[in-house]
């Protein structure tokens, strides 16, 4: 067992198949294909390739497990305990799960021990406990009548996750299903099929029944589309992006009418006032922009600076870029690892290009780091004008965009400029000011004084485009089942 991490240490690689029934097995059409290093650009490994005929073997077995065996006579509470097993069996594992996350998507290994997966367990524990607190309600109606709701899972559930928090946005879609009962398929992103699969092993080892969890590795328009597509796939949880949130709506639409979350992308304004505690507001933007290179969706990646402390704001903010640390993600000095892939470098890199082609202020990096790998330094373009392509398309890359106001009205309806609504944050020491605009901005989460903080109990999802629906807390849990009225002559 792997006690700690040094950079020369090996990671422990596998299992690589696909999980159905519990049982590791090869694809249908016997494909596979690569997993690459970031941080090289060499090949990992290469993992079973699901496509339709294989998401169908995983809803057939998904099915049985929703209706027939331990699972449905399962007992809440044991299905807690469950839940709880699997929470231990990765805190046991922790450090070889850091890795091989760290391995396949490239992000500090430390983040990855120290940030992804204490996240991870915490949502498991805290859906861990909800499973035997799920209840309807008893409701007084007119006649002689005794009527109650039962909150039942919605039955076999489709899952697809993205590749920038592969182990978190699991647990995420994970818990919740299960705490409620329900079975399910889920679909690794191409990008970072590696730890999902480990944790599927550990998911055997709790001692899940047969059925209840398949995991599939595999492409979207291929195994993605065969879930969202599916006759008995009752339920579809997405993370990624819009356009693909479209298709999958569009495809539940198409077929049986399944159930539809969503949690897509966003161009987050995070809006710094005059009277902020600077030191506070920088270190924060910071974060909450170059955070995970850069590949989240809630990134703050429109940062609106008031002008009184503009200039100020600009200098420090650009320093503080230059201080960070970009390389190995195995090395425990590094802050910023390579992109996940090319073709996320690439897109990153051309929206650098065209922040520099509309006249947007380059202060800071803007180049690749090193001659293999996906690394990118922290850019900053000041200067930015709320018509350019950087300050309106999710770019998904340690690249910031700042942006002047002159005052709140004004600044208010910039911030909501835009198709998106997950997060936002505001930097001030006025009370007013920060429930003015946490009351004002369309979006999902708003952060006042701080960024990125996430917590399994506090919801989390989009106004608008970016997504339907919410994850995590008990608004989570009501994704994840149906309310049936019984109503009882008396
Ligand atoms: P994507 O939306 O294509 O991929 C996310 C997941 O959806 C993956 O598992 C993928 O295999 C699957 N998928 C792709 N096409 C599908 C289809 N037709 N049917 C069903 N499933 C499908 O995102 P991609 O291509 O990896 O990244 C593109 C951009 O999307 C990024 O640059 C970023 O802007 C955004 N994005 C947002 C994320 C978020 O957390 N909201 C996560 C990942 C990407
Ligand atoms: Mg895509």
């Amino acid at each position: 067992m792997v006690t700690s991490i040094r950079p020369d240490q090996k990671v422990k690689i596998g299992p690589t198949q696909l999980l159905i029934n519990n049982e590791w097995v090869n694809s249908v059409s016997g494909r596979c294909f690569q997993t690459i290093n970031p941080t090289t650009g060499e090949i990992i490994c290469d993992v079973a390739e699901a496509d339709a005929a294989d998401v169908d073997q995983a809803v057939k077995a998904a099915r049985t497990a929703f209706t027939r065996g331990n699972w449905p006579q399962m007992s809440a509470t044991k299905r807690g305990e469950l839940l709880y097993k699997l929470a231990d069996l990765i805190e046991q594992n922790i450090v070889e799960l850091a890795q091989l996350e760290s391995l396949d998507n490239g992000k500090p290994v430390t983040d990855s021990l120290n940030i992804d997966l204490p996240l991870v367990i915490a949502c498991y524990r805290y859906y861990a406990g909800w499973a035997d607190k799920i209840q309807g309600k008893t409701i007084p109606i007119n006649g002689s009548y005794f009527c109650y709701t039962r909150h039942e899972p919605i039955g076999v559930v489709g899952q697809i996750i993205p590749w920038n928090f592969p182990l978190l946005m699991q647990a995420w879609k994970l818990a919740p299903a299960l705490a409620t009962g329900n079975t399910v398929v889920l679909k690794t992103a191409e990008q970072t099929p590696l730890s999902a699969l480990r944790i599927g092993s550990l998911i055997v080892e709790a001692g899940f029944p047969p059925g209840v969890v398949n995991i599939l590795s595999g492409y979207g328009p291929t195994a993605g589309a065969a879930i969202s597509h599916h006759n008995d796939i009752d339920k579809v949880a997405f993370t990624g992006s819009t356009e693909v949130g479209h298709l999958i709506m569009e495809a539940a639409a198409k077929s049986n009418l399944k159930r539809v979350t969503l949690e897509l992308g966003g161009k987050s304004p995070n809006i710094i006032f005059a009277d902020a505690n600077m030191d506070a507001a920088i270190e924060g933007t910071h974060f909450g922009l170059f955070f995970n290179q850069g590949q989240c969706c809630c990134a703050g990646s429109r940062v609106f600076v008031e002008e009184k402390c503009y200039d100020e704001f600009v200098a420090k903010t650009v320093e503080r870029a230059k201080q960070r640390v970009v390389g190995d993600p195995f090395d425990p000095k590094t802050q910023q690892g390579p992109q996940v892939d090319q073709e996320q470098f690439n897109k990153v890199m051309g929206y650098i290009e065209s922040g520099v082609r509309e006249n947007a202020q380059m202060l800071c990096g803007g180049h690749r780091v090193g001659d293999r790998g996906f690394f990118i330094e922290p850019t900053i373009f000041a200067n930015v004008r709320d018509e350019m392509k950087i300050a309106q398309e999710e770019i998904f890359g340690p690249v910031m965009s700042i942006i002047k106001f002159k005052d709140i009205n004004e600044v208010i309806e910039r911030a909501n400029n835009t198709i998106y609504g997950l997060a936002a944050a505001v930097w001030t020491q006025d009370i007013t000011k920060a429930h003015t605009i946490a009351n004002s901005l369309r979006a999902g989460t708003v952060w006042v004084n701080c960024y990125d903080v996430f917590d399994a109990a506090a919801p989390f999802g989009g106004f608008k485009q970016s997504g339907i629906g919410r994850e995590l807390g008990e608004y989570g849990l009501q994704q994840y089942t149906e309310i049936k009225t019984v109503t009882i002559k008396l």
